[in-house]
């Protein structure tokens, strides 16, 4: 039997591995999805045996291993090796790559992209969607942290990449500052996610009222405290669920397997609600 596997640390419950198991079995695919917990110091060993292993196809990674994974691939795509981070490898090839962006991309196409975006969180997730907001066109893009050294050091990386845009750089007391004149706001942070679903980034409603659209890449629950205030003053806003789900089609692509595209995607969307 053939495995895919999620490397994380710690690797809680994975919604891929109840969507996905099934309908693999259900096509008499040769195939199952298993979760890893990989610690940090076992990283290294872990991947090489993963690239050796005749059995495993590929493999996702993620939380805290998506950029120290770089230095045990073969190889990586320009876009991951541009972003710094992998979350996705073909295990035949030893290639990593970026589907996260990918994922955010596809999930703003109906949007109309404006010029300042406001970003909070400086980590693995802001790299790659302040990669997909460049790209996108965005001309200015403002980056908001509790650590301030971690924003500064994530601008310097693509200020040296996108030369023609604007990076500013916020502290979290510094973000009316930060969103005034803003047109996206994205939140990239976990604030907001499962259990403390009662908190939310420092913005008021008066503040989300100016903005075109809300971004929280939380996707447990889809509908976190931040885009219940967008939904309540009536500004357009998306929820970390569909970058989720975008991500997770853009990896069968890498793993092979579109076939299951639209059964995951329906199945995923009856799942979350
Ligand atoms: P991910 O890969 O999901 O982005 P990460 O690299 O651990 O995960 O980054 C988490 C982000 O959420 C960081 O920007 C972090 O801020 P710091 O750089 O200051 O740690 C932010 N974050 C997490 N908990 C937070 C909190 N309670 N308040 C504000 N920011 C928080």
């Amino acid at each position: 039997m053939k495995k895919i596997y999620l490397l994380g640390h710690p690797v809680k419950q994975s919604m891929s591995v109840s969507i996905l198991n099934p309908i693999f079995e259900k096509r008499g695919m040769d195939l199952r999805y298993e979760l890893l917990d990989v610690k940090p110091e076992e990283l290294g060993e872990v991947v090489t045996g993963l690239l050796k292993d005749e059995n495993c196809l590929a493999f996702n990674v993620t939380v805290p291993h998506k950029e120290n994974v770089i230095e045990y691939l073969k190889d990586i795509s320009d876009d991951a090796k541009d972003i710094g981070a992998v979350n996705c490898v073909d295990a035949k090839t030893g290639k990593g790559y970026n589907t996260d962006w990918k994922g955010f991309k596809k999930s703003v196409e109906n949007f109309e992209v404006a010029d300042v975006a406001t970003v909070f969180g400086a980590g693995g997730a802001s790299k790659a969607i302040v990669y997909a907001l460049c790209v996108l066109g965005f001309k200015e893009i403002r980056v908001v942290n509790r650590t301030v050294e971690r924003a500064e050091k994530l601008v310097e990386r693509f200020s040296e990449l996108f030369k023609d845009k604007t990076f500013k750089i916020h502290s979290l007391k510094e973000s009316s500052k930060a969103l005034s004149g803003a047109d996206w706001l994205v939140n990239t942070t976990s604030v907001g996610m499962y259990p403390n679903v009662d908190e939310c980034i420092p913005v008021d409603e008066e503040e989300i009222r100016k903005l075109k659209l809300v971004y929280d890449v939380v996707h447990n629950p889809k509908i976190t405290k931040l885009l219940s205030i967008a939904q309540k003053v009536g500004v357009n806003f998306v929820s970390g669920t569909e970058m989720w789900i975008n991500q997770a089609k853009e990896n069968f692509k890498i793993w092979n397997v579109e076939e299951i595209t639209d059964e995951f995607e329906e199945k995923a969307r009856e799942l979350i609600g």
